[in-house]
């Protein structure tokens, strides 16, 4: 096996705008999960798939743009749910872009089935791949996509 596949690879987890309200926040929508139990299960799969984690949540736009900027040295692979930034950032959108390393985009809900406006995703073109509609498992389909391509690159 080569040596390259056996390195922990470092996946850094940004949670978007209004995601610390978990809990509380629209249960028809997001049930009662909280962002606490969402990064226990991050971290357990992190854990079984001998990926490092990093994990910070954020309601600015600006901070999130900089975390893809300065991280971007420590990380092989972001992932990243974008809140309603997801919606309207070209900001976001051209920083993944810009930066040149793998990010994945996520969403507890299905936002096709929701709004119309939460349908359009400025980021998803510039992202990896996109998991959504299942609650934290989203996350979960994220780490495992990253653990398989990261691996194979
Ligand atoms: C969300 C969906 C967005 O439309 C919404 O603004 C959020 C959460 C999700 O995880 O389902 O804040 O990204």
């Amino acid at each position: 096996m080569a040596k390259a596949s056996l390195e922990q690879k470092q996946i850094f987890i940004i949670h978007g705008p209004n995601l610390n309200l978990l809990g509380s926040r629209d249960p028809a929508q997001y049930g009662t999960l909280t962002l606490d139990k969402v990064n226990t299960a991050i971290r357990k799969k992190a854990r079984e798939l001998n990926l490092e984690t990093r994990i910070i949540q954020t309601n600015h736009e600006g901070r999130i743009i900089d975390l893809l900027h300065r991280r971007r040295k420590w990380a092989d692979g972001f992932i990243i749910n974008p809140g309603a930034f997801t919606h309207y950032s070209y900001a976001i959108r051209d920083a993944i872009e810009g930066i040149g390393k793998p990010v994945v985009e996520v969403h507890l809900s299905n936002i096709y089935e929701r709004e119309d406006f939460r349908a359009i995703s400025v980021t998803k073109e510039v992202c990896a791949a996109q998991f959504y509609g299942k609650k934290e498992d989203s996350y979960l389909e994220a780490l495992e996509y990253l653990a398989k391509h990261l691996n194979t690159n």
